[in-house]
């Protein structure tokens, strides 16, 4: 099952801005250089992509989503409305780049290999994601809760958080060398309520749920969380694990 996650990027600068602010380690692993033509995958509102530009680099954002180009445009940059699995791009670029994207493309095959396509030979693939065992309690929380509705609540989870070994040989079979990966377990203090983390990215359980009963399941969703995610101070801490890769183009199309 698959449903359209919709990104409103007010909302999502709000509640979500540590998003990009954690960025740093994927952006050093990257270590761009100035004059490089990088492509950002999945550029959301385009902070990290303007810190690339502000590095010297050369760089164009993609995104699947038209209020995040919009905003992403509004910072001056190069920005442009499509899809991960259809870049329309040839061996032109030293580095594809990526922040928090790819554990929302399930069918991962598709978008490697147009990732590889859009870069030259040498150049590096540098990304971090979720990774297995991300929000896994929140997760477990969202799926029991539909369960308990007598939905199939798996069959509505919108993430693909991969294993270190099932990416690797996913990029090894699309010709790249591995040079890294690794999972690297990350509990991220939230800048407001689980609710507001939940209806930012947890829109994928909530399609097939009665308007009126998406609250109520939310609401059951966070009772179950309290005790697992809120600390004593009252700030919700969320168990992100990230997988972080850098690979490089090896073998000549
Ligand atoms: C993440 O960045 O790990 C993430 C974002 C949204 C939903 C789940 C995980």
């Amino acid at each position: 099952m698959s449903f359209a996650q919709a990104w409103d990027s007010e909302n999502y600068a709000r509640t979500a801005r540590f998003v990009s602010d954690l960025g740093s380690p994927v952006i050093e692993l990257l270590a761009p250089q100035p004059g490089e033509r990088i492509l950002d995958l999945g550029c959301g509102d385009g902070a990290l992509t303007k810190n690339l530009v502000d590095l010297g680099c050369d760089v164009v954002g993609v995104d699947s989503s038209a209020p995040q180009i919009e905003a992403a445009r509004k910072l001056g940059l190069d920005a442009r409305l499509m899809d991960a699995d259809a870049l329309p791009f040839l061996e032109e670029f030293d580095a594809v780049f990526s922040n928090a994207v790819l554990h929302w493309i399930k069918r991962a095959d598709p978008m490697i290999a147009a990732v590889y396509r859009s870069l030259r030979l040498g150049g590096r693939f540098v990304a971090e994601c979720g990774g297995y065992g991300n929000v896994h309690k929140i997760r477990a929380a969202l799926v029991r809760a539909l369960d308990q509705r007598g939905m199939d609540g798996e069959a509505h989870v919108p993430w693909y958080f991969p294993t270190p070994g099932d990416y690797a040989t996913r990029l090894e079979r699309a010709g790249f060398r591995v040079d890294n990966i690794a999972l690297i377990p990350r509990p991220t203090p939230l800048p407001g309520d689980i609710i507001d983390w939940l209806e930012t990215f947890a829109q994928g359980f909530l399609h097939d749920l009665p308007g009126l009963a998406r609250a109520e399941y939310l609401q059951e969703v966070r009772a179950v969380l309290e005790p697992q995610l809120r600390e004593s101070t009252g700030i919700w801490v969320v168990d992100y694990v990230r997988l972080r890769f850098a690979a490089t183009k090896v073998t000549p199309p």
